[in-house]
């Protein structure tokens, strides 16, 4: 998994985490973060997640600057491995709120 891609943007590994979270595969372990799950996720995310992390991951929407969302472009972030941030995403973390699974 690269996060090179992360530098300006959103990182491909939250956008393909919140990809596999949010589409409810079966086996979302086995499903490579490709360019597709990436795309998929880019949808989603403006969908669910723009309101707080803002587009370009910042956190610079006024919900996500009320709930302190942070910066998701940070480093810290951008090395979480793809579980943990699943994990965030699917259990909820801090004030973000839990996006349960649609089966
Ligand atoms: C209601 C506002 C809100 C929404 C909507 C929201 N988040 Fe968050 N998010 C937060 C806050 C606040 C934090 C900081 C949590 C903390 O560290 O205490 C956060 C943290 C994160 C993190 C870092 C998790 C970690 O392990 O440090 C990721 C990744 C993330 N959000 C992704 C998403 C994605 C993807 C979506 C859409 C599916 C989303 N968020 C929707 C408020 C939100």
């Amino acid at each position: 998994m690269t996060t090179q891609a992360g530098k300006t943007h959103v990182g491909i590994g939250i956008l393909a985490a919140a990809a596999l979270v949010l589409t409810a595969l079966a086996v979302p372990a086995a499903v490579r973060a490709d360019a597709a799950a990436a795309a998929a996720g880019a949808a989603l995310y403006k969908e669910k997640c723009i309101g707080c992390h803002a587009a370009d991951g910042s956190g610079n929407a006024p919900m996500g600057k009320a709930l302190k969302a942070g910066d998701l472009r940070k480093p810290e972030i951008q090395a979480k491995k793809d579980a943990e941030l699943a994990a965030s995403i699917t259990n909820g973390k801090g004030k973000m709120p839990c996006r349960p699974r649609k089966a």
